[in-house]
């Protein structure tokens, strides 16, 4: 493969065949070219196997996370330092290990009836009589408010959040200016909250942040706590958003599994993992910090290599048809939320939210279907999702 030219390895991730049905785009490259290139958007490597995905995930030394956006910065470097994302170790370990009791099994239980609470207002705002849109009117405002009331934000700034997680997420390459918009608003955002805070602390993340320490005993900076609000906002909406709303597409286009669904919900948890797999919305990239090969090409240091996680999650050679949606699926070992140091620090949370999200939606509207003649177009490369699931419910 390390033979093939340039335009035989070319893919345009930014293009409308690779935001409409990457899965499709995946598989066509894995049997001719399992480590594709783009020249666009500043360029970068596009591997495509769950091997050579998860070996470059675990190569920290190689594979720096310095920047991981999937579009190219003017200067090569993270448009915002948002530990511990955009932090390589030691330092990752420090700042995620903080982190970790905020999100865990028992913190994210705490937050199971807030959530269902927010799902069932929001159901309850919903004309049936009309047509819906599940994407739009459903799965968008969850994952914002459940996220925005863990850190301590006013609801009625969720509409804004919304907008800044679209504009850095979703942006096209050529949006620039939009995304250094939408981080300017949040950098001002969270500067005054955090500010606030430290005159009158609350009980919300923001304060415990600020109360935090480093294990060499330092406090956490304002500079931390801002790029670690940024993250965890940014990274808790258009995510499980993206999740929520391609589980309503499968379910509202697969009758047989809506039903059975319906008649098992106990199974929701099985199928939320397999949505997971067949749907995954996240790719992250990394920045070669030396010389390196994938498979056989040579990674130049200072090129993007790209992890798009729903490849690997359809390869072959790890899951047994692999195109298939399979509800009760038993053995799946996904990289959805990644693999690795990074792993999603939110799994627990998103899990509980995509679980909550299908539980009320079914016991709400059991029966549904595409509406006549919807045009689903999926949008978004570093977070892909259907942006519009218009539902009949019956
Ligand atoms: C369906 C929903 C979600 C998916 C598919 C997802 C996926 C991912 C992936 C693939 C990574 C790995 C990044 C990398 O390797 O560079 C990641 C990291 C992360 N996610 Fe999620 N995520 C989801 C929801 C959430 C939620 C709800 C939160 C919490 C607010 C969250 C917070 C984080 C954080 C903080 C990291 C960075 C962890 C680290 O660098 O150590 N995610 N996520």
């Amino acid at each position: 493969m390390a033979g093939l030219s340039d335009s035989e390895r070319d893919v345009d991730l930014f293009g409308h065949e690779y935001v409409q049905d990457a899965p499709e785009v995946w598989k066509r490259l894995r049997s001719e070219c399992p480590v594709a290139h783009t020249s666009r958007d500043g360029g970068g490597w596009l591997p495509t196997t769950y091997s050579d995905i998860s070996s470059i995930a675990y190569d920290t030394e190689r594979f720096s996370s310095r920047d991981v956006g999937v579009v190219a910065t003017p200067d090569g470097t993270s448009l915002l330092v948002a530990p511990p994302i955009t932090s390589d170790p030691p330092f990752h370990t420090d700042a995620r290990r903080m982190l970790l009791p905020y999100f865990s099994p028992n913190a994210v239980e705490d937050m199971r009836e807030v959530t269902r609470s927010i799902a069932i207002e929001l159901l309850d705002a919903i004309d049936p009589s009309d047509t819906v849109d599940a994407a739009e009117e459903y799965a968008r405002y969850l994952p914002v408010r459940v996220i925005g009331s863990m850190i301590g934000l006013p609801e009625e700034d969720c509409e804004m959040f919304t907008r800044w997680a679209v504009d850095i997420l979703q942006s096209h390459a050529d949006e620039w200016d939009r995304r250094t918009q939408a981080t300017k608003e949040i950098l001002e955002y969270f500067a005054a909250t955090i500010a606030d805070r430290r005159r009158a602390p609350r009980d919300d993340l923001i304060s415990k942040l600020q109360a935090e320490t480093l294990p060499n005993g330092d406090p956490l900076t304002d500079k931390h706590v801002l790029g670690t609000c940024f993250l965890l906002l940014v990274a808790g909406i258009d995510t499980t958003w993206s999740s929520i709303a391609s589980n309503l597409l499968h379910l509202a286009t697969h009758d047989d599994d809506r039903h059975r669904l319906v008649a098992e919900p106990e199974l929701i948890p099985t199928a939320v993992e397999e949505f997971l797999r067949a749907y995954s919305p996240v790719t992250m990239a990394r920045v070669a910090a030396e010389d390196a090969e994938i498979s056989g090409c040579p990674v130049a240091a200072g090129e993007k290599v790209f992890l798009p996680f729903g490849a690997s999650n359809r390869d072959p050679e790890m899951f047994a048809d692999p195109d298939e949606v399979v509800i009760d699926r038993q053995e799946n070992r996904h990289f959805a939320f990644g693999i690795g140091i990074h792993r999603c620090l939110g799994s627990n949370l998103a899990r509980m939210e995509l679980v909550v999200a299908m539980e009320e939606w079914l016991k709400r509207f059991p029966e549904f279907s595409l509406a006549e003649g919807a045009d689903v177009q999926w949008g978004g490369t570093q977070v892909r999702g259907p942006r519009s699931v218009p539902i009949q419910v019956s």
